[in-house]
């Protein structure tokens, strides 16, 4: 594992949870903790906190949290190793000959680069002569050399092995091309070229780096693209396409589109503030990129169902962060009399850049585009419609947090049907006392279903035995508390875990603490993914009686032990531990994470 544990111990101890995180958040003593506005979320009461004893931070709103490294690593955007070096030079401490972690950032770094040789085979092979139907491709859509340098765009050739046997040659290990996922492995055990015949988009971050690729094909075949998935240099969730370059804009704002070829498209007629998060829906962590930014975004997705469905997706995640939103919304293209769909590309290609600039300058914030939504679903020449109508903008109107804000959607909505202000504005008290009846009917409904309280957020941790998870988060929170109940759990293996995740936080205290050293969230910190730490940052929330921590370690052991044979019991190949076999082998203990 990384950086040695004298060396860690005494980075966190000299980075003072407290200390550190003051640098970014105003924070104020309650009881025995410090709290202040979350820097993950916007908020307007402060419901980020951070604890000097256990040494993390913990939001209740969004629920992020985890040790100092971990808040370093988010807050700053950070590898595990970078948030380490960020906090040693902080304290003035010098970062001692990294062992193994040398080798995992000297295997990233080979990625990196066999990445770059790989784009550059990609780039090149638009002059070789089997390159030419990229090239007649890129002509076709209306992509120019230069735009295509650019973005370093290339082709992948219609053969088995080419990047394969070039990147051989170039020195290259076949486990490093696999680690790259750039090439698949059959079942018979051949490797071969995962991009083939496809125009090749490199995938390149803020700092610069190619961390993965797109593949487009070429004809009407499907998969239409074609992406990289996680490798140890690449999170989709955290990068978007473009953003390498749009960062540099001097316009005020990002505009967040669909695919790759809009942003091409887009850069080409002059916006180079346009960005993609390539066919996945936007995620917190690109938003919290993007802050570093820009203070607007343009919502500019297909005028189409799946479009919509995502704008509204992304309108509902920016709700409460300090991005002013707008939504730019493309119009039907009339053909023989009937509209037909556009996209962004199509847009610029037929309509040119001034008129993109139009509808950009022209474009609604996000309360006038849902507005205009919903009258757009209504007949308001039809009264009983215009009823219907009121009821669903003054539900939306209502949930707008200004009271000036809801006063003047309220008048405007109201003028457009032809109603008067007055009773727009009535129906919107209404619905916000309904609102707010049924949030806190929800709060209770909550408290009082401990089990569903107790799934976590997360889809990915989903507990399968919610009665042995919690006592697994038990066990966990108590070894994390006081190290000298390790010798208690002597007889319980991380394999009877229920929870896969919780198996593995376990495992690696268990083994930290075989090694000699202090197992601390801090050493928790590479082994997790940031949603994996958040929720271990909750489950070290919750409240353990002290003065019985024997006691009720013995207890969480014999509900976990009991569980565990009721499931053996229940069949004869364990599935769970099939499976937890097989999550060993593929990423190991000390697994990649994060970056
Ligand atoms: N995408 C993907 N996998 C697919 C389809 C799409 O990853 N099978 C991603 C690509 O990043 C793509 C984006 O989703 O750019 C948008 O998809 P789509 O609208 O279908 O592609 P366009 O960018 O419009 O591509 P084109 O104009 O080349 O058809
Ligand atoms: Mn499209």
């Amino acid at each position: 594992m990384a950086f040695s544990q004298e060396f860690l111990d005494e980075l966190v101890a000299r980075n003072d949870i407290l200390d550190v995180v003051s640098s970014y958040v105003h924070l104020t003593k309650k009881g025995n903790n410090y709290f202040g506005l979350c820097p993950f979320h916007n908020e307007k009461t402060g419901s980020f906190s951070v604890s000097t004893d256990k040494q993390i931070y913990h939001c209740f709103g969004c629920k992020k949290g985890g040790g100092v490294i971990n808040f370093i690593m988010e807050e700053e955007n950070l590898s595990f190793p970078d948030a380490v070096r960020f906090l040693a030079k902080r304290a003035n401490m010098e970062v001692p000959e990294e062992t193994e972690d040398r080798e995992a950032s000297r295997r990233r770094a080979r990625i990196l680069e066999l990445n770059r040789a790989a784009a550059r085979f990609y780039y090149e092979n638009l002059n070789a002569p089997q390159g030419q139907a990229v090239l007649e491709y890129l002509k076709k859509r209306k992509i120019s050399r230069k735009t295509a340098m650019n973005f370093g765009l290339g082709a992948s050739l219609d053969q088995w092995d080419s990047l394969l046997t070039a990147m051989i040659a170039a020195g290259y290990t076949k486990g490093e091309l696999l680690a790259a996922g750039l090439v698949v492995q059959n079942s018979k055990g051949r490797l071969y070229d995962k991009f083939r015949n496809r125009l090749m988009f490199p995938v390149i971050d803020v700092r610069g780096d190619v961390v993965a690729f797109g593949g487009r094909v070429l004809d009407k075949s499907e998969p239409k693209y074609m992406n990289t998935s996680e490798t140890a240099v690449y999170s989709k969730r955290r990068v978007l396409y473009g953003l390498n370059l749009a960062k540099k804009t001097k316009r005020p704002n990002i505009i967040l589109c669909e695919g790759n070829i809009d942003v091409i498209t887009l850069h080409q007629a002059g916006f180079d503030n346009a960005v993609a998060s390539m066919g996945t829906a936007l995620t917190t962590e690109q938003i919290h990129l993007l802050s570093r930014y820009t203070k607007e975004l343009v919502l500019c997705y297909d005028n189409d169902g799946a479009g919509k469905a995502a704008t509204e997706k992304a309108i509902e995640l920016l709700r409460n962060t300090e991005f002013s939103v707008r939504v730019l919304q493309l119009p039907n293209r009339m053909v023989d009399g009937q509209p037909v769909k556009q996209d962004v590309d199509d847009f610029i290609k037929l309509q040119g850049r001034e008129a993109f600039e139009a509808i950009l300058s022209g474009s609604e914030n996000q309360v006038e585009y849902q507005l205009a939504a919903v009258a757009g679903k209504y007949d308001l020449q039809n009264d009983a419609q215009k009823v219907e109508y009121a009821k669903e903008v003054s539900a939306l109107i209502a949930r707008l947090p200004d009271a000036v804000e809801r006063e003047i959607y309220a008048g405007r909505a109201a003028a457009k049907a032809g109603i008067s202000a007055e009773a727009m504005q009535l129906e919107v008290k209404r619905s916000r006392q309904k609102q707010a009846g049924r949030e806190r009917s929800a709060l209770r409904q909550e408290a009082l279903n401990p089990v569903r309280q107790a799934q976590p957020r997360e889809r990915s941790i989903h507990y399968t035995d919610v009665r042995s998870a919690m006592a697994e988060e038990g066990v966990i929170r108590l070894l994390l508390r006081d190290e000298s109940l390790y010798p208690l759990c002597g007889g319980l293996a991380a394999e009877e875990f229920s929870s896969p995740l919780l198996g593995k936080i376990y495992g690696a205290l268990l083994s930290c603490q075989g090694e000699g050293r202090c197992p601390g969230i801090n050493a928790l910190a590479p082994l997790l993914t940031a949603e994996e730490m958040d929720h271990l940052s909750g489950i070290l929330q919750k409240p353990e009686d002290k003065s019985r921590s024997r006691q009720a370690l013995a207890d969480y052991i014999g509900i976990i032990k009991d569980a565990c044979q009721a499931r053996r019991g229940d069949s004869q190949v364990d599935p769970l531990l099939a499976a937890q076999e097989k999550y060993k082998t593929k990423k190991g203990y000390g697994g990649k994470q994060h970056e």
